[in-house]
């Protein structure tokens, strides 16, 4: 028999059929399971700006900015880690700042840009610039990856914050990604991109990423790693001037 919550309390099966639905929709499978604790789901329709479309959807009201995102238009490149709040693999910009799309409401974010990992290289085309964001190439070059799953997160709260502080330090880099976690690549790489993006946009060299200082001699990698350093502390107080 269907057990029923008393009236007043919350129905833990509710949350459990959730659950279910989001694993199904990952699986893409039909979930008939919450069917049978919703009465009436309200519909409406989302006049939203992704990627410099306008796109209106229709999608149910409490639907997170994520889910109208990756099962309305098809933009899968926000991923779906936790759905709570705690991993960062689901980062958007809204208005160029990073906002966890699995905690926003869809009707939030109407009338405000949205911008996905799939819209970061035609956002820097349209600035004028060639190939991939330069964030994107980093990551590229350093190998900064190993599974992906963190990498579209990870990429768009670095351009967030290269957008707003163009020459950060390790510690400004290392607070702006706090919020994205990586099971598989232990960040040494992906500071190394951002780092790496810096330098190239400011047209100043590197400093010799990790392995390839293995490569050198040590007084050689610390010699060009000062010399870098040197550049970028210049760079700052140029800016700051
Ligand atoms: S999926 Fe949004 S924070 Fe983990
Ligand atoms: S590369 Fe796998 S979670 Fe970051």
């Amino acid at each position: 028999m269907q057990s029923v919550a008393p009236r007043g309390r919350p129905c833990d099966k509710l949350s459990r059929h959730r659950r279910q639905r989001s694993r199904h929709r990952r699986q893409r499978r039909p979930c008939d399971k919450l069917s049978r604790h919703r009465t009436l789901v309200r519909v409406r329709t989302l006049s939203l700006r992704v990627n410099g479309d306008d796109v209106e959807v229709a999608a149910p009201d409490h639907w997170t900015l994520l889910e109208v995102l990756r099962y309305r238009l098809g933009l899968t490149g926000s991923k779906q880690g936790c759905d709570k709040g705690d991993c960062g693999a689901c980062t958007v910009l809204v208005d160029g700042k990073p906002w966890l799309a699995c905690i926003t409401l869809a009707a939030n974010a109407e009338k405000r840009a949205i911008t996905t990992i799939e819209g970061l290289m035609p956002a820097h085309l349209r600035a004028g610039g060639t190939g991939p964001d330069p964030v994107q190439a980093a990551f590229d070059k350093c190998g900064a990856l190993q599974c992906g799953f963190c990498q579209p997160g990870m990429m768009l709260s670095a351009r967030a914050l290269l957008d707003k502080n163009p020459c950060p330090t390790r510690p400004e880099i290392r607070d702006a990604l706090a919020g994205n976690l990586c099971r598989c690549t232990g960040y040494t790489q992906i500071f190394e991109a951002v780092e790496l993006a810096i330098a190239e946009s400011l047209g100043v060299a590197p400093a010799p990423r990790s392995w390839e200082a293995q490569r050198m001699k040590p007084e050689e990698a610390q010699a060009r790693a000062r010399e870098a350093a040197a550049r970028l502390r210049a760079e700052r107080e140029k800016r700051g001037a």
